[in-house]
Formats: C-alpha cells, sequence, structure tokens
C-alpha cells in the first residue's frame, strides 16, 4: 500500500480583505452560473505565449464568449486582436491595465496568463472584483503568496482553475488508476526530472530602454524596481527570482503535480535537501540554477527532483519524465505516453498508455463547466496548484540556502531565518500585498 494523506484545508476565518474599492463586487459572490445569456464572457490578461494558448481552447467552446484582451505590451497586444479578428470576425475590448478589465461587469471570468510574479495579486483583484480565474501556474512566485490565493479563493467562492492541465488528461488520469490499484507494490520513491535547455541563458545583454509601446513599470508591477534587460523579459523571465522559479517550478509543478497526485499526498515533506548551482554553464546569466537535485523526505517514502538545463536527454531516453520505484516494479511516464516494467522475478504484468493530447481543452472545458453548474471542485483547484507550487519552491529555498527546512504551514515558517527570509516578497511601491 502507497502511504496515504488526505487534504488539510487551511479553515482560518477570514474578514476585511483589502481590497481596491475599484474591484469590490457584491461580494462574496457565490459561484454559480449568473451570466444572463447564458455564455461566459472570458478575458485574456497576458497575451504573448501560454495565455493565448490558453484562450485558443476557449474559441472551442459554444459556452465561452471570447471579449477582451489585456497586455502591457502593445505589439503583442495589437498582434492578438489581429489574431482575435481572423478568428472571429469580431473585434475585442483592448486594455492595457488589468485593473480596468476587471471593473468591467461584463466580464464573467478571466485567464490570468502573465508571468508568475503577477499571479498572486491578480488572482487576488479578479476573485475580489466578482471573477472566475483560470490561472497559469505555478500559482505564484512565493509561498506566502500561494497561501493569501488559497484564503481569497476561499472567501470569495469563485470557480478557480489552475492551468497544470495534465490533471485533466485521460493519460494521467489512467496513470493514477494504475496507481491507486496497488499493482506497483509498495512505493518508496518517485524520480522526477527535466532537462531543457532553454533554462540556461548563454548569452548577457546590456541593460537598455524598453522597447517603444512596452509599458515596464507595469510589467515590473509589484517586483523589485530595475532598468530594463531584454534577458529579463518576454519568455526568459523566469530564470529570476523576482519573477520566476527556473526548471523546478516551470516544468516541475506538472511533473511534480502527477508525482504528488499519484502517490495521494498532500501533506507538506517532513524534511527537504536540495543543492543547486550553475554548474553546467558557471557563466549563465540565469540566477535560477542549471542544475538542480532536491529531495522531498516523508515518513516512508520520498519524491526527488534532478534538471540539467543543458543536454536534452534523459533517463529511458526521456529528456523529462517521472518514474514511480514501485517493489514490484516501475512505472515511468512523460507526454509521450506511460509505461509498467515488471522488476526482476516480479509476476507483474507490463502494462502502457498512449496520450490523446486533450489535457488541455479538457482542462479549459472543465473550467467551463465548473462556472455553468456552479461547482467549485474544479480538475485543478486554487489548493491542488497552491500545494504544488509551495513544494516546488520549498526545493528552491533549501537549494538557495545551502539548508535541510522543515516547513511548518500552521506558524507559515521554516524556523530559519535565512530561509524564512524568502518565504514573501517585498511588494515595490504602490502595489501592496493582498492582506487579511
Ligand atoms: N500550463 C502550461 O503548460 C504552461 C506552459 C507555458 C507557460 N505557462 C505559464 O504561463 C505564464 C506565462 O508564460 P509565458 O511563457 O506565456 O510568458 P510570456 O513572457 O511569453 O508572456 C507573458 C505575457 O504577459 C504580459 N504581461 C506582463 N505583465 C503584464 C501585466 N501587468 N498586464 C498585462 N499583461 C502583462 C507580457 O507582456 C506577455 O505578453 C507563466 O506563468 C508560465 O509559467 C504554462
Amino acid at each position: 500500500m502507497h502511504r496515504r494523506d488526505f487534504i488539510a484545508r487551511s479553515s482560518a476565518a477570514l474578514a476585511g480583505l483589502m481590497v481596491p474599492d475599484i474591484l469590490k463586487a457584491e461580494s462574496p459572490v457565490p459561484a454559480k452560473k449568473n451570466e444572463s445569456d447564458g455564455r461566459i464572457r472570458v478575458g485574456l490578461i497576458g497575451c504573448r505565449s501560454m495565455g493565448w494558448g490558453d484562450y485558443a481552447e476557449f474559441f472551442k467552446f459554444p459556452e465561452a464568449d471570447c471579449v477582451a484582451l489585456c497586455d502591457i505590451d502593445e505589439g503583442v497586444l495589437q498582434k492578438r486582436a489581429a489574431d482575435f479578428e481572423d478568428k472571429t470576425g469580431k473585434k475585442p475590448k483592448l486594455f492595457s491595465d488589468y485593473r480596468k478589465m476587471l471593473a468591467d461587469k461584463d466580464i464573467d471570468a478571466v485567464v490570468i496568463g502573465t508571468p508568475d510574479h503577477w499571479h498572486c495579486l491578480m488572482t487576488c483583484d479578479a476573485l475580489a472584483a466578482g471573477k472566475h480565474v483560470y490561472v497559469e501556474k505555478p500559482l505564484a512566485n512565493t509561498i506566502a503568496e500561494c497561501e493569501i490565493m488559497e484564503a481569497y479563493a476561499q472567501h470569495y467562492g469563485k470557480v478557480v482553475q489552475v492551468g497544470q492541465q495534465q490533471r485533466s488528461g485521460l493519460i494521467w488520469q489512467e496513470m493514477k488508476k494504475y496507481l491507486d490499484s496497488g499493482r506497483l507494490g509498495r512505493i518508496a520513491k518517485v524520480n522526477v526530472w527535466a532537462n531543457f535547455q532553454y533554462a540556461s541563458i548563454l548569452e548577457a545583454a546590456p541593460d537598455c530602454p524598453p522597447p517603444a509601446g512596452v509599458d515596464f513599470d507595469m510589467w515590473l508591477g509589484p517586483a523589485p524596481q530595475r532598468t530594463f534587460n531584454p534577458k529579463r523579459f518576454h519568455g526568459s523571465w523566469r530564470m529570476f527570482w523576482d519573477y520566476g522559479g527556473g526548471l523546478v517550478t516551470d516544468w516541475g509543478v506538472h511533473l511534480l503535480d502527477m508525482a504528488l497526485w499519484g502517490m495521494n499526498t498532500a501533506s507538506m515533506p517532513r524534511r527537504v535537501m536540495a543543492s543547486g548551482g550553475n554548474f553546467a554553464y558557471p557563466r549563465n546569466v540565469a540566477e535560477t540554477f542549471d542544475t538542480l537535485s532536491v529531495i522531498w523526505e516523508y515518513d516512508d517514502f520520498s519524491i526527488q527532483w534532478s534538471n540539467v538545463a543543458a543536454a536534452e536527454a534523459g533517463p529511458y531516453g526521456k529528456a523529462y519524465g517521472l518514474e514511480f520505484c514501485g517493489t514490484e516494479g516501475m512505472l515511468v511516464a512523460n507526454r509521450d505516453g506511460w509505461e509498467v516494467i515488471p522488476g526482476k522475478g516480479s509476476k507483474l504484468e507490463p502494462a502502457s498508455f498512449q496520450p490523446d493530447h486533450k489535457d488541455r481543452t479538457n482542462h479549459v472545458g472543465n473550467f467551463l463547466e465548473c462556472i455553468r453548474t456552479g461547482r467549485l471542485n474544479t480538475a485543478c483547484t486554487m489548493q491542488n496548484g497552491s500545494f504544488c507550487a509551495k513544494f516546488a519552491h520549498l526545493g528552491n529555498i533549501a537549494a538557495r540556502t545551502r539548508s535541510v527546512l522543515t516547513y511548518d504551514p500552521a506558524t507559515h515558517s521554516f524556523g530559519n531565518a535565512e530561509a524564512d527570509r524568502l518565504l514573501k516578497p517585498e511588494y515595490r511601491a504602490p502595489w501592496q500585498f493582498p492582506k487579511i
């Protein structure tokens, strides 16, 4: 039998959430079908890459009415406005300040496809404005942000889907069923790895003025003030601590989510140990680690992470994946499929499963269905996304502080001053950390 833990939900009494007046709906708004024409009007915040990819899925559903785009880069905004018109023959409403989009009472739900350092503020503001939220993963860039987002979701009762779309994929659901059957025996360890070169930045660039049409101050938002640098901007921001957490929070949350889901665990590990550095490329411009190993230790199993952002290869010929190590055999998985490899002398039958590549379509469909039916238990809830993001951040914090850590969710502390300083970001004025 595997270890089985159950989700502990915060039951903190929540009162008086501090939100700007402009964003206040007649809150708290119950999650129920409240759209007058039966269609759900959806806006997109952050249009360049994944946000647009998500939004393109919404176009496939007749119950979704895609109506508005928001971006701080005028070039991106105009390009996506043209793409929108090509798809629909209609012009979207355009915004450069997400708070104005949130103040639009015609919008029922928003997709948040901005860099990670923006997820918390935008999600909290959107919930307070009465919107349902599809927010990209990782849920947030720090543990404290994840925790306040959970509090907001609980308080406002709107539908939240976190963009860990693998939870909606048949391949992963079948993998979970297989693991839950117990056939693999006792699972002692899950190995998770992702070796992607994009997480190393090999050439530096000088600071310079931001490109025309970019509101860089609004891109930075709550992150520390600094001059523009093209290597810390679109796409590559994820390799700088102020905006992202490198491979373990980028690819990692998808795969770690499957490890945690497969092990049915939602409690914090007993200890976290890690080692990280730019060992593959000593002159790596990235702050996050091109080489990282993490061990999250539970009472009777461990989850282990490895990334080397250099050669795109890895165990079983896979650049990324996860391996559940059971007493009867191994289950090896990635988005191309999974297979069971019986151990020596085991009576376990080999098994395998191929993907249908509908994870994201299903995930968006599930979000819309939850809004239509007033259900809050989306395929990847706020709690699911929060737990997995916090779990990944633990690895980075252990590596950055070179400490063996135990996080206590009750006291919100590691009991280690250096590590505790990495729990919560200092928001740059005038932005304020959402408050209870
Ligand atoms: N679920 C997945 O499989 C998956 C895959 C890739 C990325 N992601 C996630 O999607 C998010 C976006 O990643 P990306 O690769 O698309 O990044 P990106 O840099 O390509 O795009 C981010 C966009 O957000 C815009 N933006 C930044 N600040 C803004 C603001 N204040 N208001 C409005 N727009 C703003 C930028 O101008 C840019 O257009 C990240 O959280 C990332 O982790 C998820």
